[in-house]
């Protein structure tokens, strides 16, 4: 038997360890392992805390609810009401808003607390004892929704709060939001499947966070930051904002990273500086919230009916501006989907040229009804590329012309397909294709090669050197040093990380292939059924199509890129130039009655764990859920189970027990 210290110090390296692995998943977008041995660490974890709940810690990856399917939102009274913020818009109305509030206290100078303000969406977060317990949006700021689910599923949200002193009961608030990297990701993927953009990053945020299947929300990277409380018992005292920070630090509550306290100038200035670096961020903001930091001075002063007195939000300049379309680029993409680009009569929007704007797709031109010459209305958020928000029809002349729809590829010539909301051009042997497909490889969607940026894979492309991703595997020093502005420390760094990047998971060769439909999700699960890379040779469409979550269009896709001898030549080239692909899973078996089912447990089981049973359920191509719906085909009841079994029960749901269960998992 392990001694209890061995055992907390294993807990302990698991943690660790799998926190690290999220980091890299998460985070950097480069795993570190392939998801069976990450499945195996969870599991180990949840194995020990489930025999010695005592080691279990506050902010173990276990208590991350993974998969919970709900019907709606149910709603959740805010209490008190979730306001919303007085704007200013200049130096002269904050002083204004400073002169009232020290007229009221009768104070000569006051320390306020200036923060960032985020653009996304509010939310406030019910934490029960130090346990996440309901979350919910704001709503119209007396009723929200409940999205609990969908909030455990941002990794960044504790579900127990750390720390010495752990509140009673508290409600955290604070903005849900959405990075510019992952705003762009994600309207990548929609692009490609035909699927309309999000607008701007707030839009993708409220977009995913208001999704009825948890799953969805959790491929999608939500960040969240939090400002503000909404009630607290049986907490430490917390007399001032930066208090109140300090212990959401410790507490393991995501604060805003920029924060400053002081007077009036110290406001300017902070305000001065983010509007010039606002694009730094690499996130939207709208301004900067100026609050009082004391709390006595706060409940002194008090609210309106709408928004307190003792803050306010000081706007940035509108990120908008008009100007004409001149004329329509057409780009290629890796998989062919030509995306019509504006270019624009060149302006200052928040301190920065545009001269292009994305048109998105041949709809949307439709949809705003586009013409070249039209007076147009364009958005620049951050780094994200500007785009059309309207047109002026009132400033038309009626010399606009109407833009086309191209009927051949402009890099190569050949005849265009038309699908659905897309144009595509299918010549396997399109320049343009190439070059994107290349760009693709090494980007961080690939295999996220280090320092080999667009330019660079310009410059070997040009100089005849890469023409294909197995030449970027066999680059050699020799081939770096010919192109211009390459050094020896450079090309060391990008030989040493191309070297790195050559033992990779299937999931990550299934990425970076930069297949039509596969992205990282639908790449990972693909991976797990089918376990290695040989088994992608032949199989069939139907064969895929068993895999739950894999419709026909990315059966379809697989198959064709399989299907074609000069892309298996390509991925032997590459096997030949050192590239090991690990099968994802050692062990799979589809099982048809388990596959595309959705089960979920209840009560105690004997024979296994629930965290193991669920796997099992997977990893035959199943989905494990952690709540009963319409949608549920198994409950499996172990003992003393309740209110699950009940609601299955009412809804009609089958009942298994755990031995059927056994049974039909092949007595494993
Ligand atoms: S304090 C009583 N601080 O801005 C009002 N709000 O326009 C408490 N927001 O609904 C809000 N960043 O969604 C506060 N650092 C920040 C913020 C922030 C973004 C949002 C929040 C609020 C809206 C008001």
């Amino acid at each position: 038997m392990k001694s209890k210290r061995a055992i907390r110090e294993r807990c302990d390296e698991l943690v660790a360890l799998i926190e690290k692995y999220n980091h890299h998943y998460y985070t950097l977008d480069t795993p570190l392992v392939d998801d069976a041995a990450y499945d195996e660490l969870m599991r180990e974890l949840a194995s020990i805390e489930e025999k010695h709940p005592e080691l279990r810690r506050l902010d173990s990856p276990t208590s991350k609810v993974g998969d919970v399917i709900s019907d709606g939102f149910d709603e959740v009274r805010h209490d008190p009401p979730m306001q919303s913020l007085g704007n200013v818009f200049s130096g002269d109305e904050l002083s204004e808003f400073d002169g009232r509030i020290r007229k009221i206290l009768g104070t000569e100078e006051i320390v306020y607390s200036v923060e960032l303000k985020f653009d996304g969406l509010a939310v406030e977060l019910l934490y029960d004892a130090g346990r996440f317990d309901r979350g919910s949006t704001r709503g119209n700021g007396e009723i929200g929704e409940d999205v609990t689910a969908n909030l455990s599923s941002i990794r960044a949200i504790p579900e127990r709060l750390g720390g010495d002193t752990v509140p009673e009961y508290l409600t955290a608030r604070g903005e849900v939001y959405m990075t510019h990297r992952e705003f762009e990701r994600i309207n990548r993927g929609r692009g490609e499947r035909g699927e309309q953009p999000f607008a701007n990053p707030r839009n993708a945020a409220a977009g995913s966070l208001r999704q009825i299947n948890p799953r969805v929300t959790a491929e999608r990277e939500l960040s969240i930051a939090f400002y503000g409380i909404g009630k607290i018992s049986g907490g430490p005292a917390l007399p001032d904002q930066q208090t109140m920070f300090q212990f959401f630090k410790k507490a393991g509550l995501p604060c805003p990273e920029n924060v400053e306290f002081g007077n009036l100038g110290r406001i300017r200035e902070f305000y001065n500086y983010w509007v010039q670096n606002r694009h730094s961020l690499g996130y939207d903001i709208d301004g900067v919230v100026v609050k009082i930091n004391d709390f006595a001075m706060r409940d002194k002063i008090g609210s309106t009916s709408k928004a307190p007195r003792w803050a306010v939000a000081w706007k940035f300049p509108a990120q908008e501006a008009i100007t004409v379309l001149n004329s329509v680029d057409y780009q290629v993409g890796r998989t062919g989907v030509i995306t019509p680009v504006g270019n624009l009569d060149p302006i200052n929007i928040g301190g920065v040229f545009v001269k292009r704007a994305t048109l998105h797709n041949f709809n949307e031109i439709a949809r705003l009804d586009l013409r070249i010459g039209d007076a147009v209305k364009v958005i620049r958020a951050g780094d994200v590329i500007p785009k059309v928000l309207a047109v002026l029809a009132e400033k038309r002349t009626g010399s606009e012309r109407p833009i086309e729809t191209p009927e051949e590829c402009p890099s190569c010539g050949s005849a265009l397909s038309r699908e659905e909301i897309y144009v595509r051009c299918v010549n396997n042997d399109c320049e343009a294709k190439l070059q994107e497909r290349l760009r693709f490889f090494v980007s961080k969607d690939g295999l996220d090669i280090e320092f080999f940026g667009p330019d660079l894979v310009q410059r070997l492309y040009d100089a005849g050197i890469v023409q294909s991703v197995a030449d970027i595997l066999r680059l050699g020093a020799a081939e770096l040093l010919a192109v211009e502005r390459m050094g020896e420390k450079l090309s060391e760094k990008i030989l040493a990380s191309i070297e790195k990047r050559k033992r990779i998971p299937l999931s990550s060769l299934l990425r970076a292939l930069g297949i039509r439909n596969v992205g990282e999700h639908v790449a990972r699960v693909v991976a797990q059924s089918v376990g290695s890379l040989e088994r992608l040779y032949n199989i069939t469409a139907d064969e895929l199509m068993a895999i739950n979550e894999v419709g026909p269009g990315v059966a379809e896709s697989i198959r064709e890129f399989f299907g074609s001898p000069e892309n298996l030549r390509l991925i032997d080239e590459m096997l030949a130039a050192g590239l090991i692909v690990a099968d994802e899973v050692v062990e799979t078996r589809v099982l048809k009655g388990v596959a595309g089912k959705t089960f979920v447990f209840t009560g105690t089981l004997v024979r296994m764990s629930r965290t193991e049973a669920e796997a099992l359920v997977e990893k035959h191509g199943g989905r494990a859920a952690g709540s009963v719906s319409k949608k549920t085909d198994y409950v499996v009841a172990g003992g003393e189970a309740g209110s699950k079994l009940e609601k299955a029960r009412q809804l009609g749901v089958r009942v298994l027990t755990e031995d059927e269960f056994q049974k039909m998992i092949g007595g494993e």
